[in-house]
């Protein structure tokens, strides 16, 4: 873990929140590979989900939530931790995660702390007036269930997703970007009609692990957790929990949940003219119904929701640990390489001319940089460094898949040396080939 904390400042793709005054703690800032990576990631679960799926839509809501929504969802009352006070070194901690120097006579009796920030909504301060920031971005689909329906043309079975920003007060952030308190998630909820949702849930599960080894987390790293019951939250009639070996240990990468007809049947109105089987608050609040009208019996019915739930530091902890290798060279010399898959990169390639300055070189190198920049592929770089060998260690060490030297021959013959990251092998390619040379590889 250290090694990787320590790449991720280096070469700037993530830092400490607030650093300069200390930091603030369970908050990351991505810095410029840091972003273009979770870009790529998210992206990919975008395409995944909607574009590959004519009956997935995708969202992208307030967060800034409405305390009633937070309400009824459960968890104004259920979304805390238990935490603990040590007498002796005055610190608090999650019940469960107390330090071994703590010891045991020296704790409080553990009480429940909510997990969800509160802030202020409008210019009044006098307490009513208040907003969550949201713990998950699943409510805002929910409540957006009946606007996406009527605006679409999807029936049963069909999903929502979105990405975004999560919050939660961690009581105990820790792990570098594993345990935050400011986070993204990527979170699917799919509709199914009551009685299907146990097929679908299994087959939710089966994608999920498709998509996780296609973004570089191979299998041999994965254990699926199937939670039990008395540890279920409490929406969940059964989650499958997607463990990944973290370097600091085997912990959760995504869930995915058997939601049932809890969420729409918390949030709908007429609640008792809906055979909502889940335990649901009464609610006399809502102006809507969540429900479907079957074609045939013309019932109205609650659908059960399957939820995939992914986190996108976890995932990006996940692929770097994944990625991140050393390599012995021949002469006891080694390299830091991150094997990135090409689509994730943050730096799609870099185009090196081989004498810095040297204004035919350069000239070549930029003309071809702008080609592929225009492929859309993602960020490609000039280097105009003059160091070949250094240029090569840094792109090792941040993913490049492709390192572009313009030498003194491409003047003549119109071609450029390829160097592949992760076989480090060279080959001669005519300039207008390497456009489409670079399209196989980012998306192979
Ligand atoms: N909507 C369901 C839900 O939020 P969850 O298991 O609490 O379920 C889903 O969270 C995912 O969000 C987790 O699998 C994890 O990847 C991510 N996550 C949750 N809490 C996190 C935190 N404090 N820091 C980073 N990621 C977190």
């Amino acid at each position: 873990m250290e090694e990787l904390v320590s790449l991720c400042k280096r070469r700037g793709f993530i830092f400490q929140s607030g650093e300069i005054y200390g930091g603030l703690q369970g908050m990351y800032d991505f810095g410029p590979l840091g972003v273009e990576l979770k870009n790529n990631l998210k992206h990919a679960w975008w395409s995944s989900m909607i574009y590959e799926n004519d009956n997935i839509e995708g969202l992208d809501a307030s967060i800034l939530t409405n305390p009633i929504v937070l309400k009824h969802s459960g968890h104004e009352d259920t979304f805390s931790d238990p935490m603990v006070d040590c007498k002796s070194c005055g610190l608090r901690f999650r019940a469960d995660q107390v330090p071994k120097h703590c010891k045991k006579e020296d704790l409080t009796e553990p009480r429940q702390f909510n997990l969800m920030f509160k802030t202020n909504v409008g210019p009044i301060d006098d307490g009513k007036s208040f907003g969550y920031l949201r713990p998950e971005t699943a409510q805002s689909i929910f409540t957006n269930f009946k606007n996406i329906v009527d605006s679409t043309s999807n029936t049963l079975p069909f999903g929502i997703a979105q990405i975004g920003k999560a919050f939660r007060n961690e009581i105990t952030p820790r792990n570098f970007i594993f345990r935050v308190r400011e986070f993204e998630q990527m979170e699917l909820e799919f509709f199914v009609a009551p009685g299907t949702d146990e097929e679908w849930h299994k087959s939710w599960v089966q994608k999920r692990l498709d998509w996780w080894v296609q973004q570089g987390v191979p299998m041999e790293s994965i254990e699926l957790y199937d939670v039990p019951k008395d540890e279920l939250a409490h929406y969940s009639k059964g989650t499958i929990d997607v463990m990944y070996k973290f370097p600091h240990g085997l912990e959760e990468l995504e869930g995915i949940a058997n939601r049932t007809d809890f969420d729409l049947g918390s949030h709908t109105k007429n609640q008792d003219e809906l055979d909502i089987t889940a335990k649901v608050m009464e609610n006399k609040s809502s102006n809507t119904r969540l429900a479907i009208q079957d074609i045939e019996t013309k019932k109205w019915v609650v659908p059960y929701v399957i939820e995939p739930s992914a986190g996108v530091e976890r995932g990006i902890l996940a692929i770097l640990n994944e990625a991140y290798n050393i390599e012995e060279l021949e002469g006891g010399k080694e390299r830091t390489v991150l094997k990135l898959k090409p689509h994730l990169s943050p730096i799609k390639a870099a185009v090196i001319p081989l004498k810095k300055n040297n204004e035919d070189l350069v000239k070549i190198a930029s003309d071809l940089k702008n080609t592929l920049q225009k492929q859309n592929l993602g960020r490609i770089v000039l280097e105009n460094s003059g160091n070949i060998g250094k240029s090569y260690r840094r792109h090792d060490e941040i993913g490049t898949p492709l390192c572009i030297t313009v030498d003194f021959e491409s003047i003549d013959d119109n071609s450029v040396t390829v160097r592949d990251r992760d076989t480090m092998n060279q080959e001669r390619l005519s300039i207008e080939a390497l456009p489409a040379y670079l399209i196989d590889i980012v998306n192979k």
